[in-house]
């Protein structure tokens, strides 16, 4: 077992006995000795990485976002769409932002995007529960429209948050919007799908976003693609 599975089953444990806080290692000196700690919540501070620092629980970055108001797509939204799935997932997906059934049910990519999604993910051996699903903006822009410059970088630091908190070994990238304010850039998805990327050490693959899909269903093959190269990189069993 990995030191960051048993680490994780550790703090499970721990809150499960009713230890609310811990010492965490504010660093460590080059001789590998503790230097400095602070006392935090178990329900926040889930784990050390590897190197020693806090990683933070996807709970603790919900908890800061129930009343968000740092854009002002909060004025027009019904629900704050965090993210859904298996925290400890190996394969996240990134979209653009929830659209009306995402806002009102609190998920996102539960409208017919999403189902054409999970149809994906399927094909690849896997379910919806096993990966992580998320936006780059947690709040539904008025009339679907894309998230502007400023709403999404209001919002993405919450996502690598969550990105750095789930360590996924692959984020894919779903259509134009997640490519480019994921990784800061301004490429167009017809160019770049398919092509491996990395934000902070995790591959990033882009494909096309399934709303793209339902409107341009001759594409659907580079899709197949792109989660075939996903599930070859993850070592997926081939699915039945
Ligand atoms: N489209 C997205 O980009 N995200 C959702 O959650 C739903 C539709």
């Amino acid at each position: 077992m990995s030191r960051t599975v048993s680490r994780r089953i550790l703090a499970v444990w721990l809150r499960e006995v009713g230890v609310d806080y811990v010492m965490m290692p504010a660093g460590a000196s080059s001789s590998g000795t503790t230097v400095g700690a602070s006392l935090s919540p178990v329900s926040t501070v889930a784990m050390a990485s590897p190197s020693g620092a806090a990683v933070e629980t996807l709970d603790g970055i919900r908890g800061e976002l129930t009343d968000c108001r740092r854009c002002p797509l909060c004025a027009g939204r019904a629900t704050v769409v965090f993210g859904v799935g298996n925290p400890r997932a190996r394969l996240m997906f990134v979209g653009e932002g929830p659209g009306s059934e995402e806002d009102r049910l609190g998920e996102p990519f539960v409208g017919a995007a999403g189902k054409r999604l999970d149809r994906w993910i399927a094909r690849i051996g896997l379910r919806r529960e096993d990966v992580y699903i998320a936006n780059i903006v947690k709040c539904r822009p008025p009339g679907n429209r894309a998230p502007t410059p400023d709403e999404a970088k209001a919002c993405l630091p919450y996502l690598s948050r969550q990105i750095r908190a789930i360590r996924p070994e692959i984020v894919c990238t779903l259509g134009a919007t997640a490519l480019n304010f994921l990784l800061g850039v301004e490429e167009k998805i017809t160019r770049e799908r398919g092509k491996w990327r990395e934000r902070d050490g995790v591959p990033v693959l882009p494909t096309y976003h399934p709303a793209f899909i339902l409107r341009n269903a001759a594409r659907e093959t580079e899709v197949i693609e792109d989660f075939d190269a996903v599930a070859s990189r993850l070592r997926l069993p081939p699915a039945k």
